[in-house]
């Protein structure tokens, strides 16, 4: 390249050096410009002395707005005053565009004008660290399935039947003749993988037709679902655990400045050990009392509730069996007491709550049909699912994780609208 990258500064101190990139802040003061230039992967101050550059230069340091696109060339030296750590000398520069008056300026934006300008607001420096968690984790996770021996399968997005019950379903027409529906989770499917592969996971966008505002939901979000052959409930506990404190390690090896940038209290994030902590249903319902909430047992842990209990803690936390009546249909049941599934929800600290649902799932064929009967399931779109457990059944589970919830509590933000490029919600649509 005949330019380098700031994330390679380093490498070039005291040479000279071309840079592309955009102008997100500046100022002059007398025959010195400061220029306040990102290129995507790095940040830098550079500087103009009037008497050390051309005229043209000159002139078109001044015609300067804020997310001008330019090339810059000059020598790099090391500057502790700067909080980049580097200045660029420039000897030359090249306008490229010459922005527009930007609407996203420095005063204080509410959370609607942002979110209508997103496709400008995903430049700032708060929703970059933000998109770069997220990316580390994404890796992390294809990372820790690979050194574990899953193969990733790909789920189908266009679905004839409901994973997680119809309540939040969204509809397509397919092409005039019946109705599809975009996937709540391809759990399904991979189930059918493990026979063929033993340990598989996805990973993809699914679609929920979620009609309350919440911090928490999204229509669009992305995510992980995992599965294993021969894998019962404890197995499966302890891969989410292994993965999420993976997930944490390489966050906190590779993103500590974008946490910096994000304000996040990283000591949260350091004192996680393992094992995570532990609690039954029916012990988080006698916590829940005890701390204040009205819940009784039989009801679902709502989003305070999950607030209120995960505040106590300084690890995530399984809940673990719960109340077979309200989980899906396909989780076993727990042989010691058969009104429990053989499930867990991980929360996350701090008040984030659940982050994974996962369970064990039904491997045996007389009690599953009993199960979709009663449920009133359709055989013509489930039977194949049922079939899975008349070749070969083996006792397995697998887990599914939210990808926004994950970047959210790692960044410490409180809605997970931030946390996706481009979030689908209730009231948004665009851009
Ligand atoms: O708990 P859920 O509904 O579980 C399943 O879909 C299972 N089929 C997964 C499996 O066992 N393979 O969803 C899994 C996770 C939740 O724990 C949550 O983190 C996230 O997906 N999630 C959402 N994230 C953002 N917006 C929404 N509307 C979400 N609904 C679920
Ligand atoms: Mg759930």
């Amino acid at each position: 390249m005949e330019y380098i990258l700031l994330k390679d500064v380093e490498q070039y101190l005291n040479q000279e050096v071309t840079l592309k990139g955009w102008i997100f802040n500046y100022r002059s003061s007398g025959g010195i410009y400061f220029l306040q230039f990102r290129d995507g992967t790095g940040l830098v101050q550079g500087v103009v002395v009037k008497n050390s550059v051309s005229p043209k230069v000159w002139e078109d340091c001044q015609k300067i707005t804020l997310e001008t696109s330019l090339t810059l060339t000059g020598k790099i030296k090391s500057e502790k005053r700067s909080p980049y750590g580097y200045e660029i000398e420039i000897k030359d520069l090249k306008l490229i565009q010459i922005a527009e008056e930007y609407p996203i300026g420095k005063k204080e934006h509410g959370p609607e004008f942002l979110m209508d300008q997103r496709h400008l607001w995903l430049r700032s420096s708060k929703q970059w660290a933000i998109q770069k968690v997220r990316n580390t984790i994404i890796n992390a996770t294809y990372e820790y399935f690979n050194q574990q021996g899953f193969t990733k399968i790909d789920a189908p997005i266009l679905t004839p039947t409901a994973c997680e019950g119809t309540t939040t379903l969204f509809e397509v027409d397919y092409f005039g003749k019946e109705k599809a529906y975009l996937s709540q989770s391809g759990q399904l499917y991979i189930e059918a993988a493990i026979f063929s592969h033993n340990r598989v996971f996805d990973f993809g966008p699914t679609f929920r037709a979620e009609k309350s505002k919440t911090r928490r939901h999204l229509t669009e979000f992305w995510m992980m679902d995992a599965e294993m052959a021969f894998a019962e409930h404890e197995e499966n506990m302890k891969v989410q655990e292994d993965l999420i404190y993976h997930i944490l390690q390489r966050v906190l090896e590779k993103n500590i400045e974008d946490l910096q940038i994000l304000e996040r209290d990283i000591s949260f994030l350091e004192k996680i050990d393992k094992p995570f902590n532990r609690l039954t249903y029916k012990e988080a319902i006698k916590k829940l009392g005890e701390l204040g909430s009205k819940i009784k047992l039989g009801e679902d842990l709502g989003a305070a509730d999950e607030t209120l209990l995960t505040k106590q803690y300084d690890r995530p936390i399984f809940v673990e069996k719960y109340p077979a009546q309200m989980k899906a249909f396909y989780m076993k049941h727990d042989p010691e007491d058969q009104d429990l599934a053989l499930c867990d929800d991980l929360l996350a600290p701090e008040g984030y709550g659940e982050i994974i649902g996962g369970s064990q799932r039904e491997d045996d064929y007389e009690i599953l049909l009993k199960r979709m009967q009663d449920h009133k399931l359709p055989m013509k779109d489930f039977g194949w699912y049922l079939d899975l457990r008349k070749y070969g059944s083996v006792p397995h589970s697998g887990f599914g994780y939210g990808l926004e919830r994950i970047v959210a509590w790692t960044c410490g933000l409180k809605h997970v609208r931030e946390t996706i490029p481009f979030p689908r919600m209730l009231t948004r649509l665009r851009p």
